[in-house]
């Protein structure tokens, strides 16, 4: 089937199967690699993105649920030229290790930082709850975050 969506502010179309998840069109067929796939079971939030501005595990929606709607990726939210400020926090602070992470990280900490520009630890805590890392034990992702919503 032929599935149509706007990408990050761009009109985007796949050919995928119905059984398909919309992190596999953005990542194999749509060229935004950005979503990572790391469980595939809506456990781990590597693939989160924006549909319609609501935080989703793009491996637990369908690409055909997703037709006519808008996907913003980790890719779209620096479009306008230069790195998010929550991207550059990320580098700033040392929130990066491995990165596998990160992209469904800053999706989710966008969408926290949206309905609370200034959030407390325990409101970040709660926010990105939903998002395993393997790696920095969280201190320099919450400071990444606490960064951001201070600029
Ligand atoms: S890959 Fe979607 S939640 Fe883990
Ligand atoms: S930086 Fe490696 S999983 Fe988070």
């Amino acid at each position: 089937m032929r599935v149509s969506i706007t990408l990050n502010g761009l009109e985007a179309e796949a050919d995928c199967w119905e059984g398909e998840s919309l992190l596999f069109a953005l990542r194999e067929r749509l060229g935004h690699p950005g979503s990572k796939n790391a469980c595939e079971q809506g456990e781990c939030g590597s693939c989160s993105v924006l549909l319609d501005g609501k935080l989703v595990c793009a491996c637990l929606v369908l690409a055909a649920q997703a037709d006519g709607h808008q996907v913003t990726t980790v890719e779209g939210l620096a479009l306008s030229g230069g790195l998010h400020p929550l991207q550059q926090a990320f580098l700033e602070t040392g929130a990066v290790q491995c990165g596998f992470c990160t992209p469904g990280l800053i999706i989710a900490a966008a969408d926290l930082l949206r309905r609370h520009p200034d959030p407390s630890d325990a409101v970040i805590r709660e926010a990105l709850s939903g998002n395993l890392c393997r790696c920095t034990g969280y201190t320099q992702i919450f400071a990444a975050v606490r960064l951001a919503a201070g600029r």
